[in-house]
């Protein structure tokens, strides 16, 4: 029997990191933990007004603010928090990011967030991520309530948030979000366990792949 390299070896074992944050696929997507080297895909839309527009960061000036940006989300502490970058199957461009952030285990509850690239609105990407990460949550990390604090003057991500059946909770929160040009009113969406609809599995390699690649 040919004795294995050590690489194959390195290769047949569990990775302890892909446990607590896996890869998800869908069938346009790949969603896998973040890294680093995403700044070269990302950078665009860090740097575009119009993106960075209801986010907490402002918009970057250059590579280095995006990689200062990234970094954040890089490692994750699936206890707290866990960003995904969201990976065309067929380019294997990356969009966009997916996370989840201030996860209370004890409360079995979490915060999400995204963004995508500009060039990649309106194709049903983000709510097919979320779709995933939300049946991630909901099914593996057995939460009951995700929430996603949002401007209500933010149309897109409310509609996707709405389509997914989040639902608006509270008034505005005054000054509740520092942007770039002051700060923000924010409303409080929650998606609760048993609201989920639960659609069909999206995660996983038998996602069937999609022939029209991100479009
Ligand atoms: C929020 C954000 C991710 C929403 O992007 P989006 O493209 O509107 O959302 P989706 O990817 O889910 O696409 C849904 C849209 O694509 C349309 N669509 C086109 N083809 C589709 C397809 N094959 N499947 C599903 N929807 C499709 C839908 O009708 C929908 O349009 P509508 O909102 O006008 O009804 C994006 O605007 C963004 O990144 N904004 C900047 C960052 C930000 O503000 N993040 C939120 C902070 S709280």
């Amino acid at each position: 029997m040919p004795s294995r390299s050590a690489d194959d070896k390195a290769a047949a074992l569990p990775n302890p990191d892909a446990a607590i944050h896996p890869t998800l696929v869908t069938s346009r997507l790949v969603l896998r933990p973040i890294v680093a080297e995403d700044v070269n895909d990302l950078h665009d839309a860090f740097a575009d007004p119009e993106t960075m527009r209801f986010m907490d960061f402002p918009p970057a000036l250059s590579v280095a603010d995006s990689a200062r940006y990234l970094a954040i989300y890089v490692f994750p502490l699936p206890d707290w928090h866990a960003t995904w970058a969201l990976v065309c199957r067929q380019t294997r461009i990356v969009m966009g990011f997916v996370n989840y952030h201030h996860r209370e285990t004890w409360n079995h509850r979490l915060e999400v967030g995204f963004l995508l690239g500009r060039p990649y609105w309106k194709r049903g990407l983000m709510s097919e991520a979320l779709d995933a990460v939300l049946e991630y949550c909901f099914e593996r990390l057995e939460i009951e309530r995700v929430e996603v604090t949002m401007s209500p003057d933010n149309d897109n991500a409310v509609r996707l948030a709405e389509r997914l059946g989040f639902q608006r909770e509270s008034g505005l929160m005054s000054r509740r979000q520092r942007v770039a040009t002051g700060y923000r009113d924010q409303s409080m969406y929650s998606l609760l366990r048993d609201e989920w609809r639960g659609s069909a599995p999206t995660t996983g390699q038998t996602a069937a792949p999609s022939d029209d690649g991100c479009r």
